[in-house]
């Protein structure tokens, strides 16, 4: 093909980076792929609204058909967010033979395993790096980079939002209230900012993480969570005094096959380089038996970053395409899952 066709669902936070970098960026994506990448259609709530980037209004929709059923979208980039109405679609895409991205870590954590088999009965990709630590390519790292070997470890900072507000109360003793309003500005937070707050939203990646690293089906439920709601500015400073950084921290384990893992709030020394992690950063430390201590650092959300994430993933699909190899790359969970309880 000379040109491959996308189907944009949502132009948010995510969706507007992705216009601006698939536009932005067309010349070398076209060096590397062969291909013209153009998005046919960009499905939105209120075709109405003002954009911050600039789209021919014929291009834009509110009807998910025009894109599900448009006979030559090849893929479809699903960033409107939320569960119901996205897992459809991305069903309905893959059964319609249409490659899918996706940022949805909400969608990838509860239903991932299954629209996975979707897309691999379809020969379909179905590729999610931006779910997890926005613009760190942790999920290739995890699924590609540590194949060889058998990870026990991921410790992580990986809500944005949530360290942006422990960072700027920490660091300039503003409001719980005032950070999060902030945080919801630039993008960060999510569409019900609870989800970053009550530490679901951390859980979530950590199950989707826990899943790739261990290669078995660990769902949210067996996330322990705590979110940092009850973090008091009094606890941050408190903390600080004994030389310690308030971070919003999941860890899982995985101890000769039985799984322990967590989110919640956590006092880290200030020397451990998790505790210079600050605003929207992220970073995610792995342990493998053979590799021994890694660690990645980079922007955990907002437009660009985010979408760097998405828009390689596109660039992957359409080299498969090329390659004729889609639907290829899963690997479907394979070890007995057993998860640590309280009397272990
Ligand atoms: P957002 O700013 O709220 O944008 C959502 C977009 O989807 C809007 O354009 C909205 O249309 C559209 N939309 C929502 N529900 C829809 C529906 N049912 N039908 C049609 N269109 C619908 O969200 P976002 O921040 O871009 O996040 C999108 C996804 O990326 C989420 O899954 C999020 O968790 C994930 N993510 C976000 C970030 C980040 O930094 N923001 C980072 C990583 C992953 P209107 O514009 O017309 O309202
Ligand atoms: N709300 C999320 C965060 C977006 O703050 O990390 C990136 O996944």
């Amino acid at each position: 093909k000379q040109t491959v066709k996308v189907g944009l669902m949502g132009l948010g936070t995510v969706g507007t980076g992705v216009v601006r970098l698939i536009e932005g960026h067309q010349e070398d994506l076209r060096k590397q792929t062969g291909c013209n990448i153009v998005i046919e259609k960009i499905l939105v709530q209120d075709k109405g609204k003002e954009r911050n980037v600039s789209v021919p209004p014929e291009k834009l929709t509110d009807n998910p058909r025009d894109i599900l059923h448009h006979k030559d979208i090849d893929v479809v980039i699903e960033v409107i967010g939320g569960i119901e109405a996205a897992r459809t679609y991305v069903t309905e895409a893959l059964l319609n033979e249409k490659h899918v991205v996706t940022a949805n870590k909400d969608l990838m954590a509860l239903h991932g395993v299954e629209l996975l088999h979707v897309a691999e009965e379809q020969g379909c990709d179905l590729l999610y790096e931006a779910s997890v630590a926005g613009g760190i390519p942790i999920i290739r790292t995890l699924v590609e980079g540590f194949a060889s070997d058998r990870i026990t470890k991921v410790v992580g900072i990986v809500n944005g939002t949530t360290n942006y507000i422990l960072s700027k109360m920490s660091q300039e003793g503003a409001t719980f209230a005032a950070v999060l309003k902030e945080a919801q500005q630039l993008g960060y937070a999510e569409a019900d900012p609870t989800a970053d707050v009550a530490g679901l939203d951390a859980a979530r990646k950590m199950a989707i993480l826990g899943t790739l690293a261990f290669r078995m089906n660990v769902s949210l439920e067996d996330v322990d969570v705590a979110g940092i709601s009850s973090v008091t500015p009094e606890d941050i400073e408190y903390a600080k005094q004994l030389g310690y950084e308030m971070k919003l921290v999941g860890i899982a384990e995985d101890d000769d096959g039985t799984i322990d893992i967590s989110v919640q709030p956590t006092m880290i020394p200030q020397e451990h380089p998790l505790a210079s992690v600050n605003g929207v950063f992220n970073a995610v430390y792995v342990y493998g038996e053979a590799v021994g201590e890694t660690m990645f650092y980079g922007p955990g959300a907002g437009e660009l970053p985010t979408a760097t994430a998405v828009v390689s993933d596109l660039v992957n699909v359409v080299k498969n395409m090329r390659l004729g190899v889609n639907g290829r790359g899963t690997v479907a969970p394979y070890r007995e899952k057993r998860v640590k309880t309280a009397e272990q």
